[in-house]
């Protein structure tokens, strides 16, 4: 049996993991998948809302480790993470994303030894001052299989010096679960129930610190916002990081004088991408919802200065359009004028990125057998 410790911790983690569980529990014989939760994320509108609708199974490990400035929360993982490992010995700890949680846990296995997987491998925004790209460039230098999402991935740990016989190109897990789930997500009552017609509002997501932690820039934001809800109704599920910096500014009464704007708490993700597959375009600087517009052909106006993910401009319905507020009006009224973006479907984006995966684990679980037999003839 190949052992293998799955981490998860925060949101967009419990989208990836889901189909690669999925794929893992076809091969009962081989493959050993247990399924940690550091509890990055814990509100159940971040957590158990996701579990659900995903149908993942309960964690068989919860870290529990909660918030914290990035020094108290990765080295929270890492401490409650060091005895799982030690107690479960497993053949390989697998990483998806690029949150805190997954470069905390990428360090106690290298130190123990432990093979690492890391999907969602080789994307690079070149910004360090994103907490994302740090957690990015440490989990693949530490990890031993590489699963990428794009060719731009490929290149981007080629450069960074990585072997290319760790390196497997096998697409985009979260496609995986949109393609599953959205038969599914279409038959929700949520447009109806909040009284919105498909195709005649915009969604936004927001929750980067560079835009959230600084009220100069999320004020310019509101600014924006305000002038698109004169022409599109908005609707806005509010991360909690956001919601937070929105009283700790006082700008939270901004957005209740915008009458066109429909604020909500975090969805589900049936309701999300609900919302996401009926809307005219979305306005974000979420890195998920970059990839799931670009196959959904909605457009996505990303309100950041630069992506990890540029396949979703260069082939897909994503355009930067920065955080100064005339230059995002400009392009949301741009789309309301006719003008549509690009929507081509990246190669391997396809729903079967798990199962490529899991082909890869498979391998690894002949190498692990080979190695025991040898052990044994060698004692
Ligand atoms: C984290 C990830 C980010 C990812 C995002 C997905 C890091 C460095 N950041 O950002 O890459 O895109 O998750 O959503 O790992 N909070 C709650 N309830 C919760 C979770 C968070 O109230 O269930 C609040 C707390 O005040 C917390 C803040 O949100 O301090 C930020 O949470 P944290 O996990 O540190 O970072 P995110 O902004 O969620
Ligand atoms: N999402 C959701 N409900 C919401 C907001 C987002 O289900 O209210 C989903 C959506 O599929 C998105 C994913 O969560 O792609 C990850 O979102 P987030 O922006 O939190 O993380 P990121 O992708 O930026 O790391």
């Amino acid at each position: 049996m190949l052992r293998i410790l799955n981490v998860v911790g925060a949101r967009p983690n419990f989208i990836k993991i889901a189909p690669l569980l999925k794929a893992m529990a076809a091969h009962p014989d081989r493959l050993e998948p247990i399924l940690v939760n550091t509890g990055q994320h814990y509100d159940p509108a971040m957590v158990d809302y996701f579990f659900d609708d995903l149908e993942i199974p309960s964690p068989d490990v919860n870290l529990g480790v909660g918030s914290g400035s990035h020094a108290e929360q990765t080295a929270r993982v890492m401490m409650a993470f060091e005895p799982v490992c030690l107690k479960y010995q497993p053949h390989l700890v697998l990483l998806v994303g690029d949150v805190n949680s997954t470069v905390a846990c990428s360090l106690v296995a290298a130190k123990l030894g432990i093979r690492i997987a890391h999907v969602e491998a080789g994307l690079r925004s070149f910004d360090r001052t994103m907490p994302e790209e740090v957690n990015r460039e440490v989990t693949d230098l530490l990890s031993d299989l590489l699963f990428t999402t794009c060719e731009d991935g490929n290149v981007n740990l080629r450069r960074a010096g990585i072997p290319g016989d760790r390196v497997f190109f096998v697409g985009n897990v979260m496609i995986d679960s949109l393609l599953t789930h959205l038969p599914m997500a279409r038959q929700r009552p949520i447009l109806k129930e909040r009284r919105l017609k498909a195709g005649e509002y915009g969604l936004i997501t927001l929750h980067r610190p560079s835009n959230v932690d600084d009220p100069a820039v999320l004020s310019r934001l509101l600014d924006a916002f305000e002038a698109i809800q004169k022409r599109l109704k908005l609707v806005f599920p509010a991360h909690p990081r956001t919601l937070k910096s929105l009283g700790r500014f006082n700008l939270g009464e901004r957005l209740e004088t915008m009458d066109n704007l429909l604020i909500l708490p975090p969805q589900g993700y049936l309701d999300f991408m609900a919302l996401t597959a009926g809307a005219k375009l979305t306005l974000t600087d979420s890195g998920g919802l970059q990839e799931e517009t670009t196959i959904l052909k909605v457009p996505c106006l990303t309100l950041r200065e630069n992506t990890e993910r540029p396949i979703t401009i260069t082939q897909g319905t994503n355009t930067l359009v920065g955080t100064q507020t005339g230059r995002i009006v400009e392009a949301a009224y741009g789309i309301l004028d006719g003008k549509r973006p690009g929507g081509a479907v990246p190669p391997l984006w396809d729903g079967q990125a798990s199962q490529r995966v899991v082909e890869v684990l498979l391998r690894e679980f002949e190498v692990a057998r080979e190695l025991q037999k040898h052990l044994q003839i060698s004692a």
